[in-house]
């Protein structure tokens, strides 16, 4: 029926829409004004490709180009990054107040041409008008808004800390200018200066973005636009100029930036793919559900990391559900993304439809059941059907790869257990939305996944105060809130660290050594039992004079392999209370002093009788610390300006592989190992290279001490080997290691493949002697991974 020629009457009984174009006219001025073509932002000034090459960025809804955009060379990035560099000590040197009064004014300048910046988002990407207008450009502005308030704040709220210099940022195109905010508000907040490199099918929020940047006068060089491809990435990316990467996009991407990262001391961030589950409880508002549902999956036409893309139902209403989200599918409206009254609009590019295509034909022949609703796409550009797929098994490649478009993965489940099995079954973890009536379920279930955010009740809530982020191979590092910021952040003290230099321990008081303790043998400790070495190999271990100290037991692969599965199996102690965890650490500490003498006796032979004394008195120190901490390092409620309440908790990582400090071989382990049980982390770890008989010591300790079997785990042996190991074990879920250079870098490249947590010391000597640099915050903050739970309130 043809709308124009219909009577008020028809158009009211059919309830069509009729078209509701948003006016481009702005917008498209804007792009004429620039020409049509955009040079790289460096700083201050546009400048054209030093290759002379540009690419097309085209409006999915049309195929048609919109302009012409710089390929990025290694001399634009070269370029770009040393006017980052040049710009540094004066951004640097502002107050917090100034920095925030630009942050201040970016935000204001994009509340001010935010019409103009939501229709260049929608042409260049395809997403609908409502989308962008609504949701992305408001918090775009909202970041900035809030980020203009932690740089007022940063003295007093980050003392100690230095901002990690200058900041490489690759950024992917479903929320292209809404990723920009994520990445530069947070850095500029903090004093870093940035070169950002937007993805190269949505460029233009980013190159309009740099124009507000001198409408605010915003100090040339602080911002840097660098355009083009992977190639343009991966330049960034191995530039020695840049201290910092932060990367949104692909897993596969973002492990290939985690390999050339290695090498390197740039600090990483990586927020990567998601399949997240939909989990809706028998129990729940169906009907809200539903419409949950349309956001989760169809928001975006599911190009959303965190999409929520795999739904699980409780198999009692599976049928009922299902009946309902197909009906509520066939009155989604798929069409021109700058029309007012459209849900779903263009792919953003041939490439991603294809993709799409291609994974549900997979589906499909897996054996999945696929259903579309009966509507219209139109007849030109590159659209897909809002896709329900049923009969997914969880194997399946439909359940198991983020598709990245508007396809629902089906399954059931018959209890909340089932429900977490399912949900978890995925290596990533990045989201998750539950539908309960039950707040006692959900936030059972919540507790239970793997995954950075979980919405009870509702789904797609983000919020500058809260941090967003993944577990798993979705990624680390959080955007957004406190935790965001601390990933541009560093202790002073630690920036400043002299490189390791192996100290030989003669200098610490050779002549000191009494007494060493002859022949004595140390076994390992797995599982709360001690455990002969896999290999029935030892090594002789000798003091600071040659003499004999002992033999200590050469762990191998399989050795740490049965460690991790002990630890694996220790991870009630996560669900054990803080206090009691305390208490445990009390008791350590306690035991310790008991055994004081005689520790300090076998010690002093590698270390010298005074430093041996002062490892055990600070050892013992420490142990007080975090057990003070355990009840202490709380998380946070977050008040976003929706009716909802954030909880943003404290989780620890799960199983931790530890490669400790040769020098301050009990010091050196209590520094390292005693955060992450305090948080929660069950232990493998690899005493002192050069004096691994402190196992002994340690576990003697330990089995007197109540600590769970399984809680902390010894493996000595050769570094270099059980490192390998480690790093590669795909279930320990974090590895933090202490060493010089060549082996940190190996901790990070060998820990690519299912994208391991690292803490390293990054190859810098840390006196752990000085409770400013050995204990603290900073440590936790590695130890600890943050959940946000969002929950509703009100009718
Ligand atoms: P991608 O990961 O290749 O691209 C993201 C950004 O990284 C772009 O700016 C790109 O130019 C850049 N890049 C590509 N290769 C690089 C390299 N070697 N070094 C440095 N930077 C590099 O994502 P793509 O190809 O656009 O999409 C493919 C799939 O990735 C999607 O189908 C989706 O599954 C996933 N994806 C996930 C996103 C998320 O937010 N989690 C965002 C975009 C894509």
């Amino acid at each position: 029926m043809n709308h124009k020629t219909m009577s008020v009457l028809e158009k009211y009984k059919t309830m069509e829409y009729g078209p509701a174009p948003e006016d481009p006219k702005e917008t498209l001025v804007w792009l004429d004004a620039h020409k049509r073509q955009f040079g790289h932002f460096i700083a201050g000034k546009w400048h054209p490709p030093a290759e002379g090459k540009y690419f097309e960025t085209s409006d999915p809804a049309t195929a048609e180009k919109i302009a012409d955009v710089a390929q990025g060379s290694g001399a634009d990035v070269d370029a770009a990054v040393k006017a980052a560099r040049a710009a540094l000590p004066a951004w640097q040197k502002l107050s917090c107040h100034e920095r925030a009064k630009f942050l201040y004014a970016l935000a204001r300048q994009i509340q001010k041409h935010s019409r103009r910046l939501a229709v260049l988002e929608t042409i260049d990407n395809g997403k609908p008008i409502r989308e962008s207008r609504d949701i992305d450009i408001p918090l775009v502005a909202r970041h900035f808004y809030h980020h203009a308030g932690w740089a007022q704040l940063l003295e007093q709220e980050f003392p100690g800390h230095t901002a990690c210099g200058v900041v490489g940022q690759i950024i992917p195109w479903n929320f292209p200018l809404l990723m920009l905010a994520w990445k530069i508000a947070p850095a500029l907040a903090t004093g870093n200066t940035v070169v950002l490199k937007p993805a190269e099918f949505t460029p233009l929020t980013a190159l309009a973005f740099a124009e507000l940047c001198v409408e605010v006068d915003l100090p040339a060089g602080v911002v840097n636009i660098v355009t083009g491809d992977g190639v343009t990435g991966e330049a960034l990316v191995k530039h020695p100029g840049v201290d910092k990467i932060a990367f949104t996009g692909s897993t596969e991407v973002g492990r290939a930036i985690r390999r050339a990262t290695a090498q390197s001391h740039k600090k990483l961030s990586l927020e990567l793919g998601g399949k997240s589950p939909f989990i809706i409880f028998e129990d729940a508002d169906l009907d809200s559900a539903v419409e949950g549902l349309v956001d989760g999956i169809w928001f975006n036409q599911g190009q959303v990391c965190c999409a929520g893309s795999r739904l699980l139902m409780q198999e009692s209403i599976a049928g009922k559900l299902t009946r309902k989200v197909q009906a509520r599918m066939s009155t989604l409206r798929v069409g021109s993304p700058l029309d007012k009254a459209i849900d779903v609009g263009a792919i953003v590019a041939k490439v991603q439809l294809e993709r799409i295509d291609s994974l549900v034909k997979q589906g499909i022949a897996e054996g999945a059941t696929c259903w579309q609703p009966e509507i219209a796409l139109p007849s030109r550009g590159l659209y897909y059907k809002p896709t329900f797929l049923s009969n997914v098994h969880p194997t399946s490649i439909v359940a198991q790869q983020e598709i990245f478009g508007p396809v629902l993965a089906a399954m059931t489940f018959r209890t909340p257990k089932e429900a977490v099995e399912l949900a978890n079954n995925t290596a990533y973890g990045l989201a998750a939305s539950i539908w309960s009536e039950s707040i006692n379920v959900s936030l059972h279930v919540a507790s239970q996944l793997k995954a950075g955010v979980v919405w009870v009740n509702c789904t797609n809530m983000f919020d500058a105060a809260c941090g967003f982020g993944g577990y798993r191979e979705s990624g680390y590092g959080r955007e957004g809130g406190r935790e965001g910021l601390l990933e541009y952040l560093e202790p002073a003290w630690f920036k400043g660290a002299k490189k390791l230099s192996v100290e030989s321990p003669a200098a610490n008081g050779a002549a000191e050594v009494a007494n060493p303790a002859i022949d004595r043998t140390v076994k390992l400790y797995i599982g709360g039992k001690q455990a002969r070495p896999d290999s029935g190999y030892s090594v002789e271990v000798r003091g600071v004079n040659g003499q004999l100290l002992g033999e200590s037991p050469l762990g191998n692969r399989k050795d740490i392999r049965n460690a991790v599965e002990a630890a694996r199996k220790a991870e009630a102690w996560a669900k054990t209370t803080a206090h009691n965890r305390a208490q445990v650490l009390y008791y350590i500490a306690e035991n310790l002093a008991q055994r004081g003498a005689e520790t300090v006796q076998r010690l002093s032979a590698a270390v010298g009788a005074t430093r041996a004394q002062q490892e055990v008195d600070a050892s013992i120190e420490r142990l007080f610390s975090y057990a003070a901490w355990t009840d202490k390092f709380d998380g946070a409620v977050h008040n976003p300006p929706f009716r909802n309440i954030a909880i943003a908790m404290n989780e620890p990582l799960g199983t931790v592989g530890l490669i400790c400090p040769a020098e301050t071989p009990l010091l050196g382990f209590f520094s390292l190992a005693l955060p992450l049980v305090a948080a929660g982390n069950a232990v493998v770890a690899v005493p002192s290279e050069k004096y691994p008989l402190i196992a002994g010591d340690l576990y003697q300790v330990f089995e007197t001490s109540d600590l769970p079997g399984g809680v902390i785990n010894l493996v000595p042996g050769r570094v270099s080997e059980l490192l390998k190991t480690l790093a590669e074990h795909d279930d320990l879920d974090a590895i933090w290691c202490y060493g010089d250079e060549s082996l940190c870098a190996t901790a990070k490249a060998l820990s690519v493949g299912n994208l391991k947590q690292v803490w390293t010391n990054e190859g810098r000597a840390i006196d752990f002697f000085d409770k400013h640099q050995g204990e603290g915050r900073w440590y936790l903050e590695h130890a600890y991974q943050v959940k946000n739970i969002w929950v509703p309130y009100g009718e």
